[in-house]
């Protein structure tokens, strides 16, 4: 099947349901400051899922694009994408779950011909403290579509210790995995947001042992929600009927259905491949990069993860410049992803080895498969085209013009860090590029050397308003460097493993230990410790480099860089400093807004333990930790 007949297919059966066909929204949000993308098909629709009447009726059905930058450093396996389309239906108060559970079993069963056999469902487990029930309705009704293809589906609550055995088909979960509100769990709920629970559909692979075993990500038992690769979702349908208040949560004014559906992995389920990037949405260009590098695409290597990057980050650049509302390359907010995206890309194509330019080329064949849908990508070709090549050209210049310079250093016999560091400043040479053409030579970059010019640099320049930053520390001694670079590593692991309620409320470090106060309510759990400590502990022993940027307060805000407590550097014009742990390849796993100084690489931390963790105040918790320092890992 291809995009084109599976996305029309969908649109078509939900319009014999009496909905209205409505084109996509713009990938950039009108009216929403709060977001710098569409990032799923109901963001556009909020208002009228808190009662608003939509001007197209009560039943609606679309392919939204959606386009989510914080996927970013997830390309490269295979089914992570920054850019995708939505299959979306909604109900503003019409029908619920009694239609849309057989509804939607039909489409993947009988329109797209999916063996209900391999199809597995999850659903909401319940919760009394927010006084939300186990959604048992659901689970009848699946039962009831299951039955009606023979199939007896028994529902059993998840647990780690048991698998998945023989019948085995609905599994409840809590709210971590079947609630769905635009900001995620209900903790995070901002008040008036609407969510509710949801089921979502899985399609398994079912080879479990060619994914299972294989995987980093497997657990000792394998369930639909673990990340191995055998089971991938394809569809989440959303009832809607709950908005958070003051005092928990209360009933909308009318029941939804919120259904989203990623187009591209469903397409991925009937084709039977787990790899997206192998069903018509990227195939073509994927031959392509073949053509052009001469390499071939398979297994799951290096080779593999730049062809995907490439297909993913050049079709996301061509929707997002060809949007409506679209923008080209730049320097500030979206236009500094459309960058990223666009040198990530190019980058990727060297390592491939493809010589001369080739991105018009794949801006070219997204243009010609998706115009059929988005007629903005014809529209819009000349601009696509232009915006492409004129990055391109000047990258590809910045690369040529610095690769000059690297060989003529490259005749003293290898580059210094001081060399690297200019390379860097002066000629916008990238430093992992410095560091792939010395490894060429049996060299590599004197990182220390290269952070030591870096902080002479700084001294000199002393930024704009150096002394305005946290982590100004009074102290450079060895001891609290480490301990300043482990406060950024643990803000990073407490949000993600808290979630993104969580902010920096104080800091203080003296030659022993760190002392960081963040927003949180709930005491830590014994588990939730262990896991921040290992998140912390592993990127110590990733050995990830620390760096140190320069750029606008608008650029490291689009960047994604923590640090804008109160809105403080709002004020601030000129440069500032971002210092990031890890890089490109393996994905920046720290960025914060700082005034240094801190380590060169997080191997320099030893290990990492949290040594007290405390309330201090009406929700703030207050973590105690130490490092052990170099060489006692
Ligand atoms: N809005 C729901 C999602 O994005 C369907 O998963």
């Amino acid at each position: 099947m291809t995009t084109v007949e599976l996305r029309q297919k969908y649109l078509d059966f939900f319009k014999n349901q009496g909905h209205a066909i409505l084109p996509s929204a713009s990938l950039f949000p009108e009216n929403d400051p709060s977001t710098l993308f569409t990032g799923s098909g109901m963001q556009p629709m909020v208002p009228y899922l808190l009662g608003e009447r939509h001007p197209a009726g009560d039943r609606l059905v679309d392919s939204q694009k959606c386009f989510r930058s914080q996927d970013i450093e997830e390309v490269g396996d295979n089914r992570h994408t920054t850019f995708f389309e939505m299959l979306g239906n909604w109900s503003l108060g019409s029908y619920f779950k009694e239609k849309q559970i057989p509804w939607m079993f039909q489409f993947l069963t009988k329109e797209l011909g999916l063996d209900p056999s391999r199809l597995f469902v999850t659903v909401f487990r319940g919760n009394d403290t927010l006084a939300i029930p186990r959604d048992t309705e659901s689970v009848a009704l699946w039962k009831e579509a299951f039955a009606g293809v023979g199939i007896t589906a028994n529902d059993k609550d998840f647990s780690e210790r048991d698998g998945i055995v023989e019948g085995d088909r609905i599994f409840y979960y809590d709210e971590k995995k079947n609630w769905w509100s635009r900001s995620g769990v209900p903790d995070k709920m901002p008040i008036g947001e609407p969510g509710g629970p949801d089921t979502e559909m899985f399609w398994d692979f079912g080879a479990e042992k060619k994914f299972h075993e294989q995987s980093p990500f497997a657990k000792e038992v394998c369930h639909v929600n673990c990340d191995c690769g055998r089971f991938m979702e394809i569809g989440n349908n959303v009832f809607m009927e709950y908005r958070k208040t003051e005092n928990g949560f209360e009933k909308l004014v009318q029941r939804n259905v919120d259904f989203g559906g990623g187009l591209e992995r469903m397409l991925a389920a009937t084709e039977n491949t787990p790899d997206v990037f192998l069903t018509d949405a990227f195939l073509p260009i994927i031959r392509f990069i073949e053509e052009k590098s001469g390499k071939k695409y398979s297994g799951d290597d290096a080779t593999t993860r730049a062809f995907r990057i490439i297909a993913d980050h050049i079709r996301a650049a061509t929707f997002l410049i060809g949007d409506p509302r679209g923008m080209g390359p730049s320097n500030v907010g979206q236009g500094y992803l459309i960058r990223r995206l666009l040198r990530r890309a190019i980058r990727e194509g060297r390592r491939l080895g493809i010589s001369g330019t080739f991105m018009v080329s794949v801006a070219d064949i997204v243009i010609t498969n998706f115009s059929d849908a988005y007629a903005e990508l014809t529209t819009n070709a000349t601009r696509i085209r232009e915006e492409i090549g004129r990055e391109e050209e000047k990258f590809g210049r910045t690369i040529e013009k610095g690769m000059k310079e690297l060989e003529k250093m490259l005749v003293g016999g290898t580059v210094t860090g001081e060399q690297a560091f200019i390379l860097f400043t002066t000629y916008g040479f990238p430093l992992e590029l410095t560091e792939e053409v010395l490894a060429e030579h049996g060299h590599h970059v004197d990182r220390e050397a290269f952070t030591a010019e870096f902080k002479k640099h700084q001294e000199l320049s002393r930024s704009a308003s150096a002394g305005a930053f946290k982590g100004g520390l009074a102290d450079h001694s060895a001891e609290t460097t480490r301990l300043h670079t482990a406060t950024h590593l643990l803000h990073r692991a407490l949000r993600t493993v808290l979630g993104d309620h969580v902010w920096q409320k104080g800091s203080n470090i003296t030659a022993e230990r760190l002392r960081f106060d963040f927003s949180h309510t709930q005491k830590m759990t014994p588990e939730e410790i262990a896991a921040v400590e290992k998140m912390v502990n592993d990127a110590i022993v990733d050995d990830l480099p620390m760096q140190c940027m320069e750029m606008t307060v608008e650029e490291a805000k689009a960047s994604g860089a923590l640090g804008f407590f109160e809105d403080k550097y709002a004020q601030i014009v000129g440069n500032i400093k971002v210092y990031m742990a890890g890089d490109d390849e393996r994905g920046f796993y720290s960025k914060e807004i700082c005034g240094g100084p801190h380590v060169t690489h997080t191997g320099e931390l030893g290990s990492f333990k949290i040594e007290k963790e405390e309330a201090v105040a009406a929700g703030i918790r207050r973590i105690k930790a130490t490092v052990t320092g170099p060489g006692a890992r």
